[in-house]
């Protein structure tokens, strides 16, 4: 059989991930049904003029995803979990929400919703001088692409005419909007148009942002459990009563999603934060079905998808969303550094306009200097340099701590070193709490965090909660990082070492 595959050399994707794309696409719109048969990687690289192993790369990346699987002897066919079987396009839009068990993590006494109670643990927090700080979510300060964006900035306050100093466009500069449409294609598979995108202040600005215009009070919200604080915090200030669902070594377990209307529901799929874990396809699906069936808004976070270490990235929730139920949101925090303050929010059509607005009421739009110098960096293609040469730093520096940890407490249990800026470490029996893990790291000059601690929150038991350490290893340099693990083995010494787990569980993200 042949596909209507055609390839562009010219253009900016690999021809492998072209091939992808179009097989992924004609899956999702439904040319290809569960079961049909794709052609041999012989055939199919005879037939579009790539080599063989092109082709074969780029089935290994469908299989991966699931969207399609190999039948030994017999060739390889749309699997049974590809999207377009079970993900019902219609869609429905009422806020109506409806009474459940409260689960809120407002302090019942504290009746001020603009500051949640336990506020000082989000990201930003000052930290004394430590050996080693594994603090999740920052950035390489010393790659930052400090002569290019000197560059770019010169260059633009040269030309800026009145654009530095008038009123610009509150929904972004739309040079950025259009890069950003650009990157989000090839990159996570996003298909959007360039009035889609909003730019906002970083993911906590379009926290604030999408809870204004989706969030009422009384309103049911969906988190992860455990959560990012940022979004839960922000999610309880405006008065959203939040239904966590647990996480496990697939995901949001989303058949505890629940039976709601109108929800808005916040997930971080490529890499769970905090425990890194990834969404399966299955559950991918099922969650856009619920969303469907229950007139629910996905909030797609996405904040460190850029840095995957082991096969290709998933294509990002919004790819597969053809109810338009999805929000995606993707932050420049991870890959240049949080100190811009510079993300995005992807809308589906229909809140467009809300968006537009409030962002006018908010804060009439963000900076226009940084925008158009990231707009250059993008279009320049100097933002896939820096991606490429940052995605191979962190690359072996998570592979400096996995080798650190493995050198001084024996193989452990991680869960989430496949991609991002941190890892989760489950302690073992015998270990002290990750509580006490901390607070005696901290007295040794090493920072290492429970997930209380590390910008989490768990709904679950204290108990199960307190035996994970987020550690996080961007911006920490490879000697840094054997440093500060040796150290943390010997404020350690005495405890119990983790001899006692098998190779084979580490990474294998078992049930939390
Ligand atoms: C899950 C998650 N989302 C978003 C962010 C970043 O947000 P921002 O873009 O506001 O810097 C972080 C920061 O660590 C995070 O951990």
């Amino acid at each position: 059989m042949q596909l209507p595959i055609v390839l562009d050399g010219s253009e900016k994707a690999t021809l492998q991930n072209q091939i992808f794309d179009q097989i992924r696409s004609m899956i999702i719109r439904g040319q290809l049904k569960i079961g049909d048969p794709l052609p041999a990687t012989r055939e199919l690289s005879s037939q579009t003029g790539v080599s063989r192993n092109t082709a074969v790369l780029a089935y290994e990346r469908l299989i991966a995803e699931g969207y399609v699987q190999t039948r030994p002897y017999v060739g390889t066919y749309v699997a049974a979990t590809a999207p377009h079987t079970k993900y019902p396009s219609a869609v429905r839009c009422d806020f109506d929400s409806s009474e459940a068990d409260r689960r809120s993590i407002v302090d019942e006494s504290n009746d001020d919703h603009a500051a949640p109670p336990r506020i000082h643990s989000l990201v930003n927090r000052r930290r004394r001088r430590l050996i080693a700080d594994f603090w999740v979510g920052r950035s390489d300060p010393n790659s930052f692409p400090l002569k290019a964006w000197s560059q770019l900035i010169w260059n633009r306050l040269k030309t800026a005419g009145a654009a530095l100093t008038e009123y610009n466009d509150p929904a972004g500069l739309p040079e950025l909007r259009q890069a950003i449409a650009d990157h989000l294609g090839p990159a996570r598979g996003v298909i959007a148009e360039p009035d889609q995108v909003v730019i906002v202040g970083g993911c906590q600005d379009g926290f604030n942002l999408l809870a204004r215009l989706l969030v009422r009070p009384g309103s049911p919200a969906v988190v992860e459990s455990p959560c990012y604080q940022g979004a839960a915090y922000v999610l309880e200030s405006f008065g959203a009563q939040l239904y966590p669902v647990p996480v496990d070594h697939e995901g949001l377990d989303v058949a505890k999603l629940p039976q709601v209307e109108g929800a808005v529901a916040y997930v971080t799929p490529s890499h769970q934060y905090p425990t890194g874990v990834t969404l399966s396809l299955r559950r991918r699906i099922a969650l856009l079905s619920w969303a469907t069936e229950h007139g629910a808004y996905v909030v797609e976070d996405d904040y460190d998808s850029d840095f995957r270490f082991v096969g290709s990235p998933f294509t990002a929730l919004k790819g597969l969303d053809r109810g338009e139920r999805v929000i995606y949101m993707g932050t420049f925090s991870k890959c240049m550094g949080p100190g811009l303050r510079l993300g995005y929010v992807v809308l589906p059509r229909r809140l467009v306009d809300g968006a537009n607005r409030l962002k006018t009421l908010m804060n009439n739009g963000q900076g226009w200097l940084e925008q158009a110098a990231m707009a250059d960096f993008m279009a320049s293609g100097g933002f896939g340099r820096h991606l490429r040469r940052i995605r191979q730093l962190y690359h072996s520096r998570r592979d400096a701590l996995l080798a650190a940890m493995e050198k001084h407490f024996g193989a452990c249990e991680v869960l989430g070193d496949q991609g991002g800026m941190h890892l989760a470490w489950r302690l073992p029996e015998g270990f002290p709490k990750a509580s006490d893990v901390e607070a005696r790291a901290l007295d040794a000059g090493v920072g290492v965090y429970a997930l209380a601690a590390g910008a989490a929150i768990h709904f679950g038991p204290d108990d199960e909660s307190d035996r994970f350490l987020v550690l996080g290893f961007a911006a920490l340099t490879e000697r840094e990082i054997e440093a500060g693990v040796a150290r943390l083995a010997s404020a350690l010494q005495g405890d119990r070492r983790p001899r006692d787990i098998t190779a084979a569980m580490r990474s294998k993200q078992e049930a939390l």
